[in-house]
């Protein structure tokens, strides 16, 4: 793991940690705030994504030949974004949808049906941890294949929970 991404994801451990403590702080002197437990959790989530899709960035510029196939860097990403993965419902449980002053792509079914939710972001860790396995023979056929199933799970979790651009 490079010192970049080992920082970034430590970041965003401690973003979600921190989240987890942060259900219900007071505001400064008075009553919970609401907006600013919304803005963390919306910011949080998002940067989650945000390092996910950098950790898949590699394996995808190698299934458009734009880089040199090495299983070793493959097979090192699908680990981190099986843990990753393994972070989206807890990411999830504060529920934003009443506060409308953030910028979200979150569609309301994430907490209407949570169950099929998380068996979303199941489908990507199981994805990767199918290339986790792949990657160990080192094998490019096999390892770009079952990357292809990481790529369904995205998309299969953006279709039904994340709003169109
Ligand atoms: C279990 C559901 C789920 C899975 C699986 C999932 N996503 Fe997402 N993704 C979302 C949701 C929901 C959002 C919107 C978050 C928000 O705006 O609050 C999102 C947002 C994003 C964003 C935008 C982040 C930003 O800057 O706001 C990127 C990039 C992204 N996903 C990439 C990926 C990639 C790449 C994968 C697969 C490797 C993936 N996602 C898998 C649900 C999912």
């Amino acid at each position: 793991m490079n010192r970049l991404t080992r920082i970034g994801v430590a970041a965003a451990l401690t973003a979600a940690s921190a989240l987890a403590l942060s259900q219900a702080p007071p505001g400064p002197g008075g009553p919970p705030n609401p907006e600013a437990q919304a803005k963390t959790a919306i910011e949080t989530r998002q940067a989650v994504f945000k390092l996910i899709a950098n950790q898949n960035g590699a394996a995808g510029a190698m299934q458009r030949n734009q880089r040199e196939f090495d299983a070793a860097v493959v097979g090192r990403n699908a680990v981190r974004i099986q843990t990753l993965a393994g972070m989206i419902p807890e990411l999830f449980t504060a529920d934003t949808r009443a506060v409308k002053t953030f910028k979200t792509a979150a569609l309301d079914g994430i907490w209407t049906s949570q169950a099929d939710f998380a068996a979303k972001a199941d489908g990507l860790a199981k994805a990767a941890a199918g290339v986790v396995e792949a990657a160990k023979t080192g094998d490019k056929a096999a390892t770009m294949k079952a990357q292809a199933e990481i790529g369904k799970a995205c998309g299969a979790c953006h279709d039904n929970f994340r709003a169109k651009p």
